[in-house]
């Protein structure tokens, strides 16, 4: 069965990565395409051979063969589009941020919950085939007990005149909130643990906009490790590999570049013996890493394959509104020990 697709917002990521992703899921057909610019509609339209462009989100809703809506729009538009698509009994797989603040997204959920129809959140990276093995090693004790991890999103973003992003009344958040939410997620993911204390920094260093531009945070998880995330506007993008790395008891694993819109990088993975003792020398070449070898796709296939399985099999989707919404309180917990200079909890 083939889940029929409308797009509202269909110009920026949907075009960029989303809509390419869509094309070669088996279970997919794009319908419908949206965007506030219809120019742009009318291309994407063009482009991956849908049927219908429209400039309003209620002439998507309106075609009764749509089953599905991916929102790709400014995170602004999000709330009142997903509640619209919602009661028009539309099941709805929605950009991160959800929503301008967690209640807000809470909201969405529970309106979603309320008419009966699946929600869906595009923390795509949690598809990533190297994430999904990392989470699998930790899962078996391989690393034993995890005791620190970090994870790194950065890109180059300067000032671009009126852009919904850089204003954090538009965007809920900066750095930290549009990209640093990928990184705390893959780390609860792939760990399995939850933040429960958040501690950090966010600013505008380098540009002028209102929203952060860097970021540094630190949480404490449910099991007393700590996790460290750093989100960057302004580091060039071939400057930073986008760190990945988590350490336990007994080994880590060690990611480049994995954190990314593609499939791709590498991961290295230590493991100590198990009999090693205190080792007074600090030797760190007695082991030898092992790269990780899986088989790589597309995560916007998989995040639109596993959608559209959830509502064909009727399923709970595999990224929960619930996981998304923690995610950003996390971001927001973040942002408040930021300006208050104390420790938040969870
Ligand atoms: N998961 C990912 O890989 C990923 C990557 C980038 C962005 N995103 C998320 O996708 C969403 C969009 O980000 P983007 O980078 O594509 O933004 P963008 O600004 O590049 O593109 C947004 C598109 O929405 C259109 N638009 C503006 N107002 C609209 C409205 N009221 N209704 C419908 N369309 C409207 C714009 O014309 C534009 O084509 C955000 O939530 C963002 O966080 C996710």
């Amino acid at each position: 069965m083939k889940i029929k697709w409308g797009v509202i917002g269909c110009g920026g990521i949907a075009d960029r990565r989303t809509l390419p992703g869509m094309m070669l899921a088996d279970n997919a057909e794009l319908v419908a395409v949206m965007d506030a610019n219809l120019e742009v509609a009318n291309k994407v339209k063009d482009k991956y051979n849908a049927k219908y462009a429209f400039a309003k989100f209620e002439d998507v809703l309106a075609l009764d063969e749509i089953q599905a809506v991916y929102i790709a729009s400014p995170v602004f538009c999000h709330k009142e589009q997903a509640m619209a698509a919602a009661k028009a009994k539309k099941h709805i797989l929605l950009e991160k941020p959800m929503a301008l603040t967690s209640e807000e997204s809470q909201e969405i959920a529970d309106c979603c919950k309320a008419e009966g129809v699946k929600l869906g959140v595009g923390l795509m990276m949690r598809f990533h085939g190297y994430h999904q093995e990392m989470k699998k090693l930790v899962a078996a004790g391989k690393l034993g007990d995890v005791v620190s991890m970090r994870a790194q999103l950065t890109c180059w973003y300067p000032d671009i005149p009126n852009n919904w992003r850089q204003n954090k009344d538009l965007s809920g958040g900066g750095a930290l909130m549009d990209m640093g939410i990928h990184c705390i997620d893959l780390l609860q993911y792939i760990t399995g643990l939850k933040a429960e204390e958040v501690t950090g920094f966010a600013q505008t260093q380098t540009f002028s906009y209102n929203a952060d531009d860097s970021a540094a945070i630190v949480m404490k998880m449910n099991n007393g490790a700590l996790a460290m995330v750093d989100a960057n506007f302004n580091i060039p993008d071939a400057a930073a590999k986008c760190k990945l790395e988590i350490y336990g008891t007994k080994g880590s694993i060690m990611a480049e570049g994995t954190i990314s819109q593609i499939e791709a990088g590498e991961v290295s993975v230590l493991i100590s013996d198990d009999s090693l003792g205190y080792d007074a020398s600090q030797n760190r070449d007695e082991l030898t890493p092992v790269k990780l070898d899986v088989e790589l796709g597309n995560m916007y296939t998989k995040e639109v394959t596993s959608f559209g399985n959830a509502i064909a099999n009727d399923t709970e989707p595999e990224i929960t509104a619930e996981d998304a919404i923690l995610v950003q309180r996390i971001c927001e917990a973040a942002y408040k020990s930021s300006d208050s200079k104390v420790i938040s909890k969870l």
